[in-house]
């Protein structure tokens, strides 16, 4: 009895036990529940005959909501059903009209507009892959991204006829069909395809043109860029759109949700994360809109309602810098997921705009596994589970910044580092966790690999980021390999060198990288800045910030002053160009300032201190 009573006793103190010692462990059980339940009904879809791919759930919505509004876009509402019947008809347009059958590949060269969707949704429905064409790229690249993923057609928005035109006699020496999104076409070569789609039928398609289509199939292309070449086109299967869909409800995402989508669907975090994730079971409406505009955001989120929004790399800081109003906090917005928050501006963020949930995340558009912040911790991209990492293996391993490559032991394996130290992150490539790689591209595929790390012949996906492990198991991503230099023998993340540089007050946006000096090893700090409306370049408050929290090795020696910074259409920082460029004042056009250690400010770079610096007169 007494035995029976301890043991009921302990049982029932057990969980408080856990949540006293170890305050996240209902949520790490949660989350690792949640995982497995989606991987359990990712495979229950594989081999139902025919596969029930995300389209088929789509149609099921259509059926229980048709009415539900899927899609808003410049005041104008689209309906469950309204998608299904237009993508219908732009279906039976193509299959007429290109001839395409299931396992063809179309690209598609459009921004963010509700086309976007029914073609993409058409292209499902023919059982096509859809190749996602980044509609900024010209000429030669935009050849190449045609290219390597072997499509059979283009379908371009009007406003980009003539990037097409300018690769036209290219595409047809393919046999490639090519057609514009307008009612007539004068060019020859050039086909109009509204027209086509307005006179075709709104009648479902039957589903066995589709019936090849397996888990394994590719869905998407979705091009990467490199920090060097040409991009390379991620070959998205249906089963990566799966676990992508899914994603949005590990945040918390519900059906009553309105989610506003303002980044370029081309790219994985719009196109994965946001767009595909949201019309899946949670059936949530979709306020979507052709640009990101920090001048604008809050205004859309109040005339839509919107409840979650969506957020990459630079956004959150973009919508700091916006002057307050006290309209800030006048929203419906609860959740913010997304991926690339600073700590120090998420901190900004939520004392800004209110009590909003941000659910950081991380993953590579190619890579076979992710993290979710799910516990809200400031600045952390997830957390490190023993049974997560037991299911989906990866590791965080020394990595040698100078001769870009991971350190090897005197057998020739990786060194993992321990907890608290940063390493590089890489994943392990399993059944479950499969890296595809990029299409027709076995070099760029090989080099994303790393072989022999534990033991021989083993296999792991190179994630090319630097991440760290807490103590209390938090991870936290540090830099990517390329945003990390080396000088005087010391790694300089870049990253942090620019929160650093952000908490002066006068400066608004930092761009941190490295440049080379004739004679030295290594690259030596360098800052592109941009200052704060109306607010003056501090050099003394600079200068005495940068040595009070930087070690010398790590402080920028030389700033370069901008109106804007430089962005790509996913806001990744421009790095390469501006470390080309260096620190000649007779090159680099804006006003350039030196960190001169004896007058303790940074001074307006002249020709004869580059000239010194370069013969070595004076010492870096
Ligand atoms: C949407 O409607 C508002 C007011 O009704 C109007 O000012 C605005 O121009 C419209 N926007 C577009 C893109 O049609
Ligand atoms: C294009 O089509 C023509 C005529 O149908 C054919 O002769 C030619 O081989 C094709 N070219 C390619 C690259 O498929
Ligand atoms: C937003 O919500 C308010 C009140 O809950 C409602 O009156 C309004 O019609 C809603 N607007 C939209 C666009 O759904």
């Amino acid at each position: 009895m007494y035995i029976l009573f301890t043991l009921l006793a302990s049982v029932a103190i057990l969980p408080l036990l856990l949540c006293s010692f170890c305050p996240y462990f209902v949520p790490d059980v949660l989350y690792v529940v949640k995982c497995i339940g989606r991987g359990i009904r990712i495979r229950s879809y594989a081999k139902k005959k025919p596969f029930y791919s995300t389209l088929e759930k789509f149609l099921e919505v259509v059926q229980k909501q048709p009415d539900k509004p899927f899609l808003v876009f410049e005041n104008k509402t689209h309906s469950y059903l309204d998608a299904d019947k237009q993508s219908n008809k732009v279906a039976s347009a193509l299959q007429k009209h290109a001839g395409l059958k299931q396992g063809d590949t179309v690209a598609m060269f459009l921004g963010n507009e509700p086309d976007f969707i029914w073609i993409w949704l058409a292209l499902a429905k023919l059982g096509c892959a859809a190749a996602l064409l980044n509609y900024n790229i010209r000429s030669k690249s935009l050849l190449h991204c045609f290219s390597c993923c072997g499509a059979h057609a283009l379908i371009a928005a009007p406003e980009l006829k003539g990037a097409v035109e300018d690769v036209l006699a290219s595409l047809q020496e393919q046999n490639v069909s090519v057609f514009i999104l307008s009612e007539e076409s004068t060019t020859p070569g050039i086909e109009s395809l509204n027209d086509k789609i307005h006179q075709a039928s709104d009648q479902p398609l039957p589903q066995s043109l589709r019936s090849s289509i397996t888990i394994k199939s590719a869905a998407v292309y979705i091009y990467t860029s490199g920090t060097t070449g040409l991009p390379k086109a991620a070959v998205i299967t249906q089963e990566r759109v799966w676990a992508s869909s899914l994603f949005q409800g590990i945040c918390g995402v519900n059906s009553e949700d309105v989610l506003y989508l303002n980044l370029p669907l081309y790219h994985s975090a719009g196109f994965l994360m946001g767009l595909d994730g949201s019309h899946r079971k949670r059936c949530i409406t979709v306020v979507l809109r052709r640009k990101f505009s920090a001048s604008k955001f809050w205004d859309d989120c109040r005339k839509h309602n919107v409840t979650v929004i969506q957020y990459i790399r630079e956004v959150l800081r973009y919508l700091c810098n916006v002057p307050k109003k006290d309209s800030d906090r006048d929203h419906k917005v609860r959740l913010a997921f997304g991926n690339g928050a600073r700590a120090d501006t998420w901190k900004e963020f939520l004392k800004r705009f209110g009590d909003i949930q941000i659910s950081e995340c991380y993953g590579a558009t190619e890579g076979n596994l992710g993290f979710v912040n799910y516990v809200g911790k400031v600045g952390a991209i997830g957390r490190e589970i023993f049974l997560h990492k037991k299911l989906f293996p990866y590791v965080l391993i020394q990595y040698d910044t100078e001769r870009e490559e991971p350190v090897r032991d005197s057998r020739g394996f990786c060194v993992p580092v321990p907890k608290g130290e940063t390493g590089l992150f890489v994943k392990k490539i399993t059944k479950v966790a499969p890296f595809i790689g990029y299409a027709r591209n076995p070099q760029q595929t090989d080099k994303k690999q790393l072989r022999d790390v534990f033991e021989k012949g083993d296999l792991y996906f190179n994630s090319g980021d630097l991440l760290m492990v807490d103590h209390d198991n938090f991870v936290y991503f540090q830099d990517r390999i390329g945003d990390t230099f080396r000088w005087k023998g010391e790694n300089v993340a870049t990253t942090e060198v620019s929160d650093t540089l952000l908490m002066v007050d006068c400066i608004e946006e930092a761009n941190v990288y490295g440049v080379a000096v004739p004679d030295h090893d290594g690259r030596i700090g360098m800052a592109a800045v941009k200052l704060g409306e109306a607010k003056q370049l501090e050099c003394d408050k600079i200068y005495s910030h940068v040595v009070t929290y930087l070690p010398s090795y790590a402080r920028p020696r030389f700033l370069r002053i901008q109106s804007s910074l430089e962005v790509t259409g996913t806001f990744k920082q421009m790095k390469v160009k501006l470390g080309e460029e260096g620190f000649n004042p007779a090159v680099v056009q804006d006003p350039l300032y030196f960190l001169n250690e004896n007058e303790k400010t940074y001074v307006p770079m002249t020709q004869e201190m580059y000239n010194a610096i370069i013969s070595k007169h004076v010492k870096l």
